[in-house]
């Protein structure tokens, strides 16, 4: 089609959105003891997951939440930090994006899985308006698995969202 916004809105495979960053741990970005700091491992997690999600959507991105995430093992000053993220599945205006956080001892030649994240990101035009984004088309077993994965999330936080204003709405 050649339609403007038809080709904007056609499916897309998770390869051509898939990113990978890189980031040396700095002493600003540890604890006392060199450990790198939850909140700043976060944000990179959102950055990473960000860039998967504008590269899928081709427009604005927001964070409309990150799931639950554990630290797995310290990360210290000097290392390197490698961050992969893909999109999971594309909803209707939201996606969900797995962002897989790994130390690479270059030394050694080996990486060591730190943390994962799943990220729901919304798309949005330049006056935050939210926007339709293409489906995603899952190729390998692995892609397969985390869309219907993603699928069976999605149900999980309605439901918890559903919870809470209950809970609210009773005191
Ligand atoms: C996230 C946000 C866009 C949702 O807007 P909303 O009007 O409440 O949401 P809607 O009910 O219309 O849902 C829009 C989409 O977001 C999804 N969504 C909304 N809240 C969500 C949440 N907490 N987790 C995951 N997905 C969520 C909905 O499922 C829907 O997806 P779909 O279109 O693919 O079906 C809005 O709350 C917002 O702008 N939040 C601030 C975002 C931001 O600034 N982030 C940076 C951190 S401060």
């Amino acid at each position: 089609m050649t339609d403007g916004n038809h080709h904007h809105l056609a499916p897309r495979t998770v390869q051509e959105s898939q990113s990978e960053m890189a980031e040396v741990v700095l002493p600003n970005d540890a604890n006392p003891l060199g450990n790198l700091l939850g909140g700043r491992l976060m944000h990179l997690i959102d950055i990473a997951g960000a860039m998967a999600a504008h590269r899928h959507a081709r427009s604005y991105v927001v964070t409309a939440s990150m799931d639950h995430i554990d630290f797995l093992s310290p990360v210290h000053i000097g290392d390197l930090l490698i961050l992969r993220s893909s999109v999971n599945r594309a909803f209707r205006t939201s996606m969900e994006i797995g962002v897989k956080c790994w130390v690479e001892n270059y030394i050694a030649g080996t990486s060591r899985h730190v943390a994962s994240a799943y990220l729901t990101f919304v798309a949005v035009d330049k006056h935050g308006h939210h926007q339709p984004v293409p489906q995603i088309i899952p190729e390998t077993e692995e892609e397969k698995q985390r869309y219907e994965g993603a699928g069976r999330r999605r149900e999980i936080r309605k439901e918890e969202q559903e919870r809470r204003r209950t809970l609210k709405k009773n005191g």
